[in-house]
């Protein structure tokens, strides 16, 4: 891509968008079209045709969804569903009705079957079940890479999508129940420390595994997929490496500095028993992560304290 390229970054104030802005800035490009919420509602069609019409970007990366963890997405499955079929229809179709060349969608690993054999790759997509936890988000995900699959497939648009794995570091999103394992962990753990409460209750039995990938890594994967000039119709992103939610919430405990007992809630959903995608395929085109998880997760919790100090944390 050319960094003279005006690049729309939908969703760019959350944690995945500004990661892209950081690294797109980085790498030279000056061009970005920026819009809140509010300036843009992506489930409003026709203000999504208006700004197509205005601003006719040269490349569209849709960052944009209604995210969340387990109990956000048992909780609000109809508006998960809706709000992320919405923004997916709205974009893409609006992205060709303006001639938009060049478009990726981001989706999620929570679209492959629950039952896939492991480490998960691209080929395991409609072979099974989902995950019930998560399904009403897994279908509109899955809806935005064929949305992707089949502009490209019948208007020939460079149209196509990225499933990244769990995602963590700056700007996460750290609410106390809607929020995904790892901010969640952090917060907690720091809180229990800060009040001196002698244990932290976590969710399962601490045996599921997952892949944590940090963000500015899919940032530099986006990056890298839209300058490619025949990506594939959708990839993987991740580590290619899991680990158990044991031996996370142990280092996490470390880095908080937290002194006390650690006890597992079995009584509680704790989703998939392993979640580990291949990365193969992304890896051939040249791609592949620098943060290990551990660093990546001591960076993270110094970034939530300082967006604690400035009072920007996101909850
Ligand atoms: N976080 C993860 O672990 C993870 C893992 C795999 C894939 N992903 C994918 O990565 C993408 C970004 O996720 P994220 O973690 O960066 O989420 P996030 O931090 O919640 O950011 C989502 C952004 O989308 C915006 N948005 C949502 N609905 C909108 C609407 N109707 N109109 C305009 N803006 C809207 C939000 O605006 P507000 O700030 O105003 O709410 C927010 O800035 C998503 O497609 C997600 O599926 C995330």
């Amino acid at each position: 891509m050319n960094p003279e390229t005006p690049i729309f970054i939908a969703g760019h104030g959350g944690m995945v968008g500004a990661a892209v802005v950081r690294e797109l800035r980085r790498q030279g490009f000056s061009r970005l079209l920026l819009r809140t919420r509010f300036e843009l509602d992506l489930c409003n069609g026709r203000a999504v045709e208006e700004f197509y019409r205005k601003e006719r970007p040269g490349a569209v990366l849709v960052a944009a969804a209604r995210v969340g963890g387990i109990h956000a997405n048992q909780t609000y499955p109809a508006e998960f569903i809706r709000e992320n079929l919405a923004i997916a229809l709205n974009l893409i179709h609006g992205a060709h009705r303006h001639g938009v060349p060049r478009l990726l969608f981001l989706g999620s690993s929570c679209i492959y079957p629950r039952s896939a054999s492991q480490p998960m790759s691209e080929d395991c997509l409609l072979t099974g079940p989902l995950e019930p936890t998560n399904e009403a988000y897994a279908i509109a995900k899955i809806a935005g890479l064929k949305l992707a699959q089949f502009y490209r497939r019948q208007h020939g648009v460079l149209f196509h999508s990225a499933m990244p794995t769990n995602l963590y570091g700056p700007g996460d999103f750290y609410h106390p129940t809607n929020s995904h394992v790892l901010p969640a962990m952090l917060r907690r753990f720091h809180e229990a420390r800060e009040q001196g409460a002698p244990q932290v209750t976590l969710w399962g039995s601490g045996s599921p595994r997952r892949e944590f990938l940090h963000v500015d890594d899919l940032a530099r994967a986006c990056v890298h997929l839209m300058s490619l000039a025949d990506p594939p119709d959708w990839v993987n992103v991740g580590t290619g490496t899991d680990i158990s939610i044991r031996e996370l919430a142990e280092h996490v405990r470390d880095v908080t500095g937290y002194g006390g007992e650690l006890v597992w809630d079995t009584s509680r959903p704790e989703g998939t028993p392993r979640k580990l995608l291949c990365i193969d395929r992304i890896a051939a085109t040249g791609w592949s992560p620098r943060i290990e998880w551990r660093e990546g997760v001591a960076r993270t919790y110094q970034n939530y304290l300082q967006e604690r100090a400035e009072g920007r944390l996101r909850e």
